[in-house]
This record gives C-alpha cells, structure tokens and sequence, in this order.
C-alpha cells in the first residue's frame, strides 16, 4: 500500500475516497494527525497531514518518527511525499513540480534517527541515494501518465525554519550545491530509510527562493498560498496515476 504524506496546501486529497481514520500512538509519540486510510482511483492509499489536518504543527515540530514508524506499523510498501520548496536554480519557478535526487540536511536539534537507544547498536544507514531509485522513476512516469510536466531531478536543502531563508543563505545554499529549499525533507527521508520504507519526493516549488527575481523583495505567503492551490490539482492527478501503478 501507498503512503502519501501530504505538506503545506495539501492537507487532504480530495480525490481519496477516506474508508475510515486511525489514531494512533507510537514509541515516539504521536503522529500529526490521524492517519487516513482509503483509496485513490480503486487503489488502497494511506494519507497523513504533515502538519497535521488543521495545518497548526510548524516544521521543526512535527514527529517525524512518530509518522514514519505509525506508516511502517500499517504495513505500508513506499512513502510519497508531497512538500512544497522554494526555487533556487533558475528554471524552477513557482508552480513547477520537482522529483528531486538528493538531499543536503541543514536542520538541527530534531529528533532524526531510530537508533539513539542506550540498548541499540550503532547502525549508519546508507544514505548516498536518499529517495529510492525505483520510487522517484514511479512518480517521474506517473506525471507523465498524467500528462504533467516535471522537472527530474535537483537537490533538495533542508532547512530549520519556521522562517524563510535570507538571500544571503539562499545564495551560500546555491554555492552548496542546492536546487530549492524546504523545511521538511529531513529527517523524514533518513528515517524511511532507517525503517527500509522506499521514500521520493513530490516538490511543489510555491515561490522563488529568498532574494531571487520575484523574491528579490521577499516572500509573501499569500503568493505561495495561491500558487500552491493551483499546482496540488496537478499533484493529485500525479498521485491518482502513481496510486494506480503501485497496486494494492
Ligand atoms: N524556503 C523554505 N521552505 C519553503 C520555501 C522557501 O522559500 N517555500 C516553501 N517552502
């Protein structure tokens, strides 16, 4: 079964017919919200609110293992997220939609790992790739079945937030090597792999990234708000496609 984890402007899927809702209480707490279990398109899906239902739990608050370990406990098979960036490189622009390749992790005092027991071994996940190679080619091919447009590809920065990023930071982030910024992408995607849950991301670009062309006098979140609405049409259409290849 497909997990999909939905962020800002995607708090519920309109096409998912939900069956019935499940709270539930994990090792680590509490997930955001309770977990909506359904079908897109015929398929068995399995949605959760990243900020939680009523969108009140900021980035560095949410329970990332809580989440991720109640989606394990379900027995999902893979993990989409949908998390909206601002747009670094040139060509991603608001309302482009990204299938990124790789992460560089600028967050900090988050619960990020599994393995910080006194009574567990040490255990270094692998982490070159941190999406799964197969998934990210399933959404690259969903989009395409859905006859939407998405860039392939980039590298996702993780910032702490809850603010945005200053122009100089977006500007040491692009020498770094960084394609958009988000808040959310991490730990997330280090803790589906500690659980060896196939993980990608869906990213929304929602604005230009601080200091950058339309930005250049800042960011303004009634833009994002209206361009995020637009684009998660096109995102629910990607996940219907992505829900029907991935069975269940
Ligand atoms: N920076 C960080 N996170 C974001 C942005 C941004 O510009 N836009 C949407 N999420």
């Amino acid at each position: 079964m497909l997990a999909i984890i939905g962020g800002s402007g995607l708090s519920q899927l309109s096409n998912m017919e939900v069956r019935r809702r499940k709270a539930m209480r994990t090792p680590y707490g509490e997930p955001s919200g309770a977990l909506s279990l359904g079908a897109i398109a015929g398929r068995e899906v399995l949605f959760l609110a990243r900020h939680g239902y009523g969108h009140t739990i900021p980035p560095h608050r949410v329970n990332y293992r809580a989440n991720l370990w109640s989606l394990a406990a379900e027995g999902v098979t893979a993990v989409v997220s949908v998390a909206s960036v601002g747009g670094i490189r040139a060509d991603l622009l608001p309302g482009v939609i990204a299938v990124p390749a790789q992460i560089i992790d600028y967050t900090h005092g988050r619960r990020s790992t599994f393995f910080d027991g006194d009574d567990q071994r040490v255990n270094h996940v692998d982490f070159t790739e941190p999406y799964d190679r197969a998934l990210r080619q399933g959404c690259i091919e969903a989009a395409r079945a859905a006859g939407e447009a998405v860039v392939e590809g980039g590298v996702y920065a993780a910032t702490q937030g809850p603010r945005l990023e200053t122009a100089a930071e977006i500007d040491r982030l692009e020498r770094d090597g960084a394609h958009m910024v988000g808040m959310t992408g991490m730990p997330e995607a280090a803790l589906a792999r500690e659980l060896g849950l196939p993980y990608a991301a869906i990213a929304v670009v929602a604005n230009t990234a601080a200091g950058r062309g339309a930005s250049v006098q800042g960011v303004h979140m009634e833009d994002i708000n209206r361009v995020l609405q637009e684009a998660m049409g096109r995102v629910r259409r990607i996940l219907e496609k992505l829900a029907q290849s991935h069975g269940g």
